[in-house]
């Protein structure tokens, strides 16, 4: 094991019916003028934009609201948040949705005090010293970003989609209700469910020595998300199955897993090229991605494969060789992508091979990555072809 500090100061708050306590929530926090903000309108379609409103009125709260949040979410839309903010004077922002509201929320949070563009966070140029207070409603288990200091947006101008992380954006609280998941579309359970197992597996494959009680935590999460995913996909009215998809979602991304190693995260930077350029969702990306990324780079340390496929996968030990262990534990994790309807190479969701060189450039335009092999520009071309 390595060195880490874990800090993660979010309350969960899980369960049937608990979105309506949020107006309380922020009340009690000291919160008086709220940002609501929020996606596409599935909070329209499902009723739960009413059991907002409703809640926030019934605790005295009194609140702007800002829709439109697209998939992939955009800076323009950020801006125009920090506008508003200034303008209404708002002391706390609400995040209704998935990971795109909740990056979104973040990023106006973080800009509303900062002189400068926001994008210059997201260019590593500057750092926010102060933000306002976020709170999380989660309708979709995925980007885990309900927890964490993270928040991903794209830049229109150049289809750039970078990242920027602070303490200082974890959310205060995150409401996990399973009965507000029943809505979501079946290519978003897909895509939700290969992004969370994603986030175990950048932090699973490392080269780390002695990370056993880590490692058999990141087993079992891999085993039971891929369970889970399954039963929504079939019954999307299970509300124990989302529970067991939603909670997991949170654990995978809160930061607990990536204690005491070094992490990879590669096939994420990869993947948000494809992202930023295509506007696929970012579980779709990494279906792709992944399993190429697997392919590239198991000789590095093929013992962990072989303990990937073998406590994960339920490879066989008897195979001949490592290699072949390896390998069937990486064809598991297609065949296990494939099960949900995802694409696992770049033509199957309509990409061709025209832009590598723009989303290797684009990708390492910060310099090498990933922490399980160092990847530059010809590793990212390699990876491509490996998923084309
Ligand atoms: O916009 P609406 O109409 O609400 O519809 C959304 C959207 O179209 C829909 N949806 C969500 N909950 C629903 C629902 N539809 C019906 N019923 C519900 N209950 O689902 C679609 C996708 O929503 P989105 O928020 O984009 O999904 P997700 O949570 O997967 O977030 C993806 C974004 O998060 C970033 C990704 O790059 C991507 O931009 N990530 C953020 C991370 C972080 N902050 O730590 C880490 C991740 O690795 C990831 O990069
Ligand atoms: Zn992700």
């Amino acid at each position: 094991m390595i060195a880490f500090n874990y800090y993660n100061p979010t309350e969960i708050i899980f369960g049937r019916g608990r979105h309506e306590e949020v107006g309380e929530q922020i009340r009690k926090r000291g919160g008086k003028k709220v940002l609501f903000h929020y996606g596409g309108g599935s909070i329209k379609r499902s009723g739960l934009y009413e059991q907002i409103c409703h809640s926030l009125e019934e605790a005295g709260l009194s609140f702007v609201e800002l829709g439109g949040v697209r998939p992939n979410p955009r800076v323009s839309l950020v801006r125009e948040g920090i506008r508003l903010c200034r303008e209404e004077n708002v002391d706390y922002v609400l995040a209704v949705g998935g990971g795109s509201v909740i990056d979104s929320a973040k990023a106006i949070s973080a800009g509303m005090f900062y002189a400068g563009d926001v994008w210059d966070f997201y260019l590593r140029k500057a750092e926010a010293q102060r933000a306002l207070p976020i709170g999380v409603v989660l309708t979709i288990p995925a980007a885990g970003s309900e927890t964490g200091g993270g928040s991903v947006i794209t830049n229109e101008d150049g289809d750039f989609k970078r990242d920027y992380i602070s303490n200082l954006l974890m959310p205060q609280f995150a409401i996990l209700n399973p009965e507000l998941c029943r809505t979501v579309p079946q290519n978003q359970i897909s895509a939700g469910s290969a992004d969370i197992l994603a986030h175990v597996m950048e932090r699973y494959f490392t080269n780390t020595p002695r990370t056993d009680f880590i490692d058999r935590l990141c087993e079992g999460a891999m085993r039971s998300v891929m369970l889970s995913a399954v039963r929504v996909k079939k019954t999307p009215d299970d509300c124990d199955a989302w529970s067991e998809l939603m909670w997991g979602g949170t654990i995978a991304h809160c930061g607990l897993l990536g204690t005491g190693r070094v992490q990879d995260w590669a096939s994420h930077n990869i993947e948000h090229e494809l992202s930023a350029k295509y506007g696929i969702a970012h579980g779709t990306g990494l279906a792709i991605i992944f399993p190429a990324w697997m392919k590239y780079v198991y000789k590095v340390n093929p013992g962990r494969f072989v303990q990937f496929a073998v406590r994960v996968m339920d490879v066989d030990i008897s195979f001949d060789s490592q290699e072949e262990i390896a390998l069937e534990g990486i064809s598991c994790v297609e065949n296990f992508f494939r099960s949900l309807d995802l694409p696992v190479r770049l033509h199957e969701a309509g990409i061709g091979t025209d832009d590598f060189d723009e989303l290797a450039r684009k990708a390492c335009d910060r310099g090498t990555f990933g922490g399980f092999m160092k990847i530059g520009y010809d590793d990212v071309i390699s990876i491509l072809k490996f998923a084309q």
